[in-house]
């Protein structure tokens, strides 16, 4: 049996879970900084990383206490090793590390979007390989060939904002609070879209890409010549959502035709979106195949896709970092501690 534990801080999650190869997720610890936060309308970086190494090690023995194990019960320690905050990187990365180092296991370092990707894997209704995914979060909108496991190619992704990022800054600007894009779908479901439509941008022309950073300056414009009520924001809320979730769909509908997948993997905070989630259902539905998302707990940041996408790696041999025992001179280099803030997809798996 392989108990791989997955430790995730690339951002304002702390979060630590535990995947056994049999029982599936055995433990799932999770602290929000969305309070620490709040005040400050977003992420501060310093304080991110601050309260990372407050909260890890408390969750860490949560998590084994959840999952009721020993630590040398565990096969390996998988860690988010990058795209984040280099900061908060850096404390899973050092935690992940030396608690590998000390009970004397090997430590993988993860790609934050495979966890993502390959999140929906932790369902009982999982998509086989291959399939198209699109992974949209505040940080990156891409659309992935998915051929196997490890085998990624980038078709499609954001030239400018990402969608997440595009409802968070959306929503700072309709002076809704911060994270923006939850409150503003909210805000959405009583929005009346039949005076308002926002543009579907780059959907005029071929191609996979993604440009959302016009939406919000046009939402900024309708604030302005709004009435300021609440009507009227859920009305524009409700708008910029559609034109959003839109544009997700058609750039989806062409990349099933392109591929001639069969399955759509949606992941990535936004694919918490209900609105977004029933669209795809609709569009999979008309082209005979079918779409997956994550629950509803493992679309946000998790340390259970990082668990998962550890125990896969495990099992291919793709440990970055042996264990003690099995390490000679040239790779004591293995111990050292590397985060990628800036990491492509496309750099990460070719
Ligand atoms: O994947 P994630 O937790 O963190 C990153 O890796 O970026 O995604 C967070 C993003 C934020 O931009 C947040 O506003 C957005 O996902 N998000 C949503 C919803 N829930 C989270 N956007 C739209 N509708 C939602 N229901
Ligand atoms: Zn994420």
């Amino acid at each position: 049996m392989t108990k791989i534990m997955g430790i995730e801080t690339s951002c304002d999650e702390t979060a630590i879970a535990i995947y056994d190869s049999e029982n599936g997720i055995v433990a799932h610890q999770l602290y929000s900084q969305i309070a620490l936060h709040g005040e400050y309308g977003g992420v501060v970086p310093e304080l991110a990383s601050r309260d990372h190494v407050r909260k890890i090690i408390p969750l860490v023995d949560a998590a084994i206490k959840e999952a009721n194990i020993k630590p040398s019960d565990l096969s390996a320690i998988a860690y988010t090793q990058g795209p984040g905050l280099i900061g908060a990187l850096l404390v899973g990365a050092t935690i992940g590390k030396s608690l590998a180092y000390a009970w004397k296991l090997p430590s993988i370092g993860i790609h934050h979007l495979e966890g993502h990707l390959l999140a929906p894997m932790l369902e009982d209704k999982k998509p086989d390989y291959p399939f198209l995914a699109l992974l949209v979060s505040g940080g990156h909108t891409l659309l992935v060939d998915v051929k196997e496991l490890g085998s990624y190619e980038i078709i499609g992704e954001s030239i400018d904002d990402a969608a997440g990022e595009a409802f968070d800054k959306t929503a700072k600007i309709m002076g809704l609070d911060y994270p923006g894009g939850p409150i503003l779908a909210k805000l959405a479901e009583k929005g009346d879209d039949s005076q308002l439509r926002f543009p579907r941008p780059m959907t005029d022309r071929p191609g996979l890409d993604f440009s959302f950073s016009g939406l919000k300056t046009f939402a900024a414009n309708k604030i302005a010549a709004s009435d300021g009520s609440e009507q009227s924001k859920a009305n524009i809320a409700k708008a910029f959502q559609n034109a959003v979730v839109d544009t997700l769909a058609i750039k989806c509908k062409r990349a099933i035709k392109q591929t001639n997948r069969k399955a759509l993997v949606v992941a990535g905070g936004v694919s918490a979106n209900l609105m977004l989630r029933e669209k795809l259902a609709g569009l999979m539905n008309e082209m005979n195949g079918k779409v997956y998302y994550p629950r509803h707990e493992y679309c946000t940041d998790n340390g259970a896709m990082i668990a998962y996408a550890g125990y896969c790696h495990f099992e291919k041999g793709l440990n970055s970092s042996p264990c003690e025992e099995q390490e000679n001179e040239t790779q004591k280099e293995v111990h050292q501690i590397i985060v990628h803030p800036r990491w492509p997809m496309s750099q990460a798996f070719n």
